[in-house]
């Protein structure tokens, strides 16, 4: 197991610490938090959730995701597979805790999902497999309950060391999701570890090349809202144009998926060609908003998502 190590406290939403800053995310270390509790968290459905469903919709109305989701069979799609996700009760009172805490990171975290499910339907047949999959996509950035809201909301650029408790919600994801889902490797606990590594292994926590659909689709629709979505400390976000080229060009240059950016452009045609059809290319037309601070190489460290 490659070596990771907390560089902040891990905690949960009363507060209790789960790990020290300083813990090594040991086998051991892992294999005792997933078997900590002997009775299991009552497991709850994701969208009978308060207002998880009606959100969703709202937020699902707004362009892009009007035109990606243009249809009533892929809305359709979206809530029969949706409405089948389970999760554990501490998992979706963190959901909701950002419901109220901070907006921006909730609304993100329901957009990811719902991209990653229309993604996954595209590349996986099986409907067994498809919603074992994109059960792992609702709460990717739940490690940011570990970071102070001072940071997740600031509108300036973060400091170094507000990028590093920034970046520590990737491995508190993977401790808090071990700890609530009761098993270890589990890939929701994987995903929420791994959706800032790169397929090339020039992201974070540990430069991994990553490997696997759904850390692939979860990257790639992460990337996505995290550009086209208002940030608060973006004072104008990407158009949808210029999102696109930025992650086309991404994944011609192979830090992304490219069959996924592939799915992703064809879902932003009215015409929904299949996405074999759609070329990549890293010519550019659009300009990125000035001013903007999300960072994708080097100043990547500037990126909140
Ligand atoms: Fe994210
Ligand atoms: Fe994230």
């Amino acid at each position: 197991m490659p070596e990771y190590r907390l560089t902040h406290a891990v905690t949960d939403l009363t507060g209790r610490e789960l790990l020290a800053a300083g813990t090594r995310l040991t086998l051991p270390v892992m294999q005792r938090l997933a078997g900590e509790h002997n009775t299991a968290f009552p497991v709850c459905n994701l969208l009978n959730y308060y207002r998880v469903k009606a959100d969703m919709l709202d937020f699902l109305r707004v362009p892009p995701y009007d035109v990606i989701f243009h249809g009533a069979d892929r809305q359709q799609a979206l809530f029969d597979i949706a409405g089948d996700v389970v999760m554990p009760e501490p998992v979706l009172m963190s959901l909701y805790h950002f419901r109220q805490l901070d907006f921006y990171t909730y609304r993100h975290m329901l957009l990811v999902f719902a991209l990653s499910i229309l993604i996954a339907r595209e590349l996986i047949d099986d409907r067994a497999t498809l919603l074992q999959e994109v059960m792992a996509g609702p709460v990717h950035d739940i490690g940011k309950l570990c970071v102070p809201l001072s940071i997740l909301t600031k509108k300036t650029a973060l400091t170094p060391s507000e990028i590093v408790h920034l970046r520590h919600h990737a491995l508190a994801g993977y401790v808090l999701l071990t700890h609530f889902f009761g098993e270890h490797e589990i890939l929701a606990a994987r995903v929420a570890r791994d959706h800032h590594e790169r397929k090339d292994g020039s992201g974070y926590p540990l430069g991994n090349p990553i490997d696997n659909l759904m850390i692939d689709i979860i990257m790639v629709s992460d990337i996505y809202d995290a550009l086209i979505s208002p940030r608060p400390y973006r004072p104008v976000s990407y158009d949808n144009r210029t999102a696109l080229e930025e992650i086309t060009c991404q994944a011609v240059t192979g830090s992304i998926s490219k069959t996924v950016t592939r799915v992703l452009v064809s879902l932003n045609r009215r015409s929904k060609p299949h996405y074999s059809s759609c070329t990549l290319s890293r010519e550019r037309r659009g300009l990125p908003p000035k001013d903007n601070v999300y960072g994708i190489k080097s100043s990547d460290s500037d990126d909140h998502s």
